[in-house]
């Protein structure tokens, strides 16, 4: 049975070891988390947040010091488990001696694909990466973004039902993000649950429905996008009927006429009462007056989220030196 949850974490922890005179902080810090199947999950926090440590832990590439996981329903050391997932490492290593074609080829062999699938998978991968036309020069002569391209089609050998990728977008040029973003949508289109991390917040609001931020090593918050972001405007739209725009335009932070006889005003949410008053207004001219909701930017709410988030960790600690 398809498990609701593709990735499912209880208090997981990592504390590195640390030198002794050094204060032991966990780089990740009891993170509970659940990754629902078929989703677009964006892993967000600053550098050092500890996204990478839980990566390598759902790989089982490092040991928790406490806590578990699961992958696909399964512990994360399950072999059966691994054929059905593609991830991309922070870092990937390649052998700039070997072909692109040759590389995916060995790749292929430890997903202990047949010889007829396999060649048939290499080449329809680099097809989806658009590395056709390179599939014979050998690594060494590619660039950042080339080898980003790489490592993803390698991720996609096996036609993982989860694609595990951290930070695939770095590197990338506009067009090579494009790319991988249509790849993303596309394969999540035909099953495929996507939780990757990254930095690049437009992108991530672009093509998510759901992310968690992490702030040195602590679950801050995770949801839909939808739920976590805030309304930051109310905009309305007023056809055929000026003197409407007259009586609203000075609570307006923004009055812009657009083409032909309608006006856009934009009103700031934050302000006490307007909410209230305006959805009053848009009930009362129904026929004219059009209400739309903006919600704020990914990157406002990750800007407000960390710095609360730091600000409240600085009055803590102060509390506990006095
Ligand atoms: N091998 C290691 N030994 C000791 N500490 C480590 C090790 N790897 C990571 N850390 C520490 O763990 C914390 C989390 O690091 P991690 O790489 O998980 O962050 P990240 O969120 O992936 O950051 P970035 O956005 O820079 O990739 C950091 O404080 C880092 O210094
Ligand atoms: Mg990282």
């Amino acid at each position: 049975m398809a498990n609701e949850f593709v990735i499912d974490t209880k208090d997981l922890t990592k504390q590195y070891g640390v030198l002794f005179w050094k204060k032991k902080v966990p780089a990740l810090d009891k993170l509970t988390i659940q990754i629902p199947r078929g989703s677009v999950f964006g892993f967000l926090g600053p550098n050092g947040a500890g996204k990478t440590t839980t990566i390598k832990m759902l790989m089982d590439l490092i040991q928790p010091t406490s806590g578990s996981a699961t992958v696909l329903g399964a512990p994360v050391w399950d072999i059966n488990m691994k054929k059905r997932i593609g991830f991309l490492p922070d870092t990937p290593a390649f052998n700039g001696l070997m072909k692109a074609s040759e590389f995916l080829h060995v790749c292929a062999k430890l997903f202990h694909l047949p010889r007829k699938v396999r060649y048939e998978r290499v080449a329809e991968v680099l097809e989806i990466v658009h590395m056709t036309d390179h599939a014979k020069e050998k690594l060494a002569g590619f660039s950042r973004g080339m080898l980003q391209r790489i490592g993803v089609a390698q991720a996609l050998l096996n036609k993982p039902e989860l694609l595990i990728l951290d930070e695939p977008l770095l590197g990338l040029d506009p067009y090579g993000r494009q790319d991988l973003k249509n790849i993303i949508l596309d394969q999540n289109k035909s099953g495929t649950t996507i939780f990757f991390s990254s930095h690049i917040l437009a992108d991530v609001q672009e093509i998510c429905d759901r992310v968690a931020i992490l702030n040195k090593g602590h679950l801050l918050c995770t949801g839909k996008i939808n739920d976590l972001l805030h309304t930051e405007n109310l905009v309305i739209r007023i056809k055929d009927g000026n003197d409407l725009v007259a009586g609203l335009m000075n609570d307006a932070k923004e009055c812009l006429k657009k083409d032909g006889n309608t006006w856009e005003l934009t009103f700031d949410c934050s302000q006490p009462g307007v909410t209230d008053k305006l959805k009053k207004f848009g009930e009362e001219h129904k026929e004219k007056a059009e209400l739309v909701e903006q919600a704020e930017s990914l990157e406002d709410f990750f800007f407000r989220t960390i710095e609360t988030n730091n600000k409240k960790r600085m009055e803590e600690e102060g509390g506990s030196a006095q």
